[in-house]
């Protein structure tokens, strides 16, 4: 799994340009696959099985990003994020265009040198007074990915290493009593877009999301994170948008428990994730989320576990292999 994630992590796909990481995960999963399609929004759907319950699991595709807004005529370009992007996480850093060139981020010059600036101070460097980019182009992070034995560092974890959860689930899954349909959703940092299209579509029985979680083993990070790395999956009961169903929150547990399988308990204060928009899809949908804990989100150098993200893979195979006790 950690050479398929390498492969993931270094695709760049912002928000809503998510072309080439689909391609790439299509091409993947093709061979496993008993339906593959992509609808207007760019999600990737992969069925696999029939008959029994709908089951839809989502991982998003998408990372944060920048979008050019402006540039003078030296080459610097002014640029407004895509989700989540913290102004503390940019200085010093690289962005990717989707054709390829690199752009490198710095600010102007403020008063008080100590303080953080804030991304309307900043720009991106493109070097070059003809730099080849113009507005509206997007880019994404740069950095690359470092295996650091159990745990691996890149940029773009938050989600990839939910697709590749998702696609390594859909590998071993060798026969499933469900309808079970893979999706890897689009647009989820600005606001869980993809996945609200794509459960309307698919309507399911039962919804599950695989993304990214908080962290609490850190030096003096809020205690009411009670997650660490290398720990399990953490199975979530609640976050900023969602209390995940209780009905499915016991599913996870119990058959965690069955397979030995180590798990964690997840309440996040902040953040949300594709479950979300699979709940509230239509009238209503039990869904529930297996995170993988990560460090330094929304930073270019996030953290996880492999060994969670094995456990999450476990977990999901379980799930699927069985019938769905509500
Ligand atoms: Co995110
Ligand atoms: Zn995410």
């Amino acid at each position: 799994m950690k050479n398929l994630l390498r492969q993931l992590t270094q695709i760049p796909a912002p928000s809503g340009y998510e072309h080439q990481i689909r391609d790439f995960i299509q091409s993947t999963v093709a061979e496993h696959a008993d339906e593959v399609r992509t609808d207007a929004l760019g999600n990737l759907i992969v069925r696999k099985g029939s008959g029994g319950k709908r089951i839809m699991l989502a991982a998003h595709m998408d990372e944060i990003g920048v979008m050019v807004a402006h540039i003078d005529e030296n080459g610097f370009a002014r640029f407004a994020p895509i989700g989540g992007v913290r102004p503390a996480y940019c200085l010093g850093g690289r962005v990717r265009f989707l054709d390829g060139h690199i752009g490198v981020i710095n600010a102007e010059r403020t008063p008080d040198p100590a303080k953080t600036p804030s991304l309307d101070q900043m720009f991106i460097d493109l070097g070059s007074p003809n730099p080849g980019v113009q507005v509206g182009d997007v880019a994404a992070f740069d950095r690359s990915f470092e295996d650091l034995g159990e745990r691996v560092v890149s940029k773009a974890l938050d989600d990839r290493i939910g697709v590749a959860v998702l696609i390594e689930t859909l590998r071993r899954l060798k026969s499933t009593p469900h309808e079970v349909y893979f999706v890897f959703s689009a647009q989820e940092e600005v606001g869980v877009r993809g996945a609200t299209t794509a459960a309307f579509h698919i309507a399911p029985d039962v919804g599950i999301a695989v993304d990214v979680t908080g962290w609490g083993d850190t030096p003096k990070v809020p205690p009411m994170v009670d997650v660490a790395l290398g720990k399990g999956p953490a199975i979530k009961i609640r976050d900023r948008g969602m209390l995940a169903d209780p009905r499915v929150i016991a599913w996870m547990t119990e058959t965690a428990e069955k397979n030995g399988i180590p798990y964690q308990r997840e309440v996040l204060l902040s953040g949300s994730t594709d479950a979300r928009a699979i709940q509230l899809s239509r009238a209503g949908v039990p869904a529930g989320t297996i995170s993988i804990p990560c460090r330094y989100v929304h930073s270019p150098s996030e953290m996880v576990d492999m060994r969670d993200a094995e456990g999450a893979v476990a977990l999901l195979v379980a799930l699927l292999g069985e019938e769905v006790p509500f």
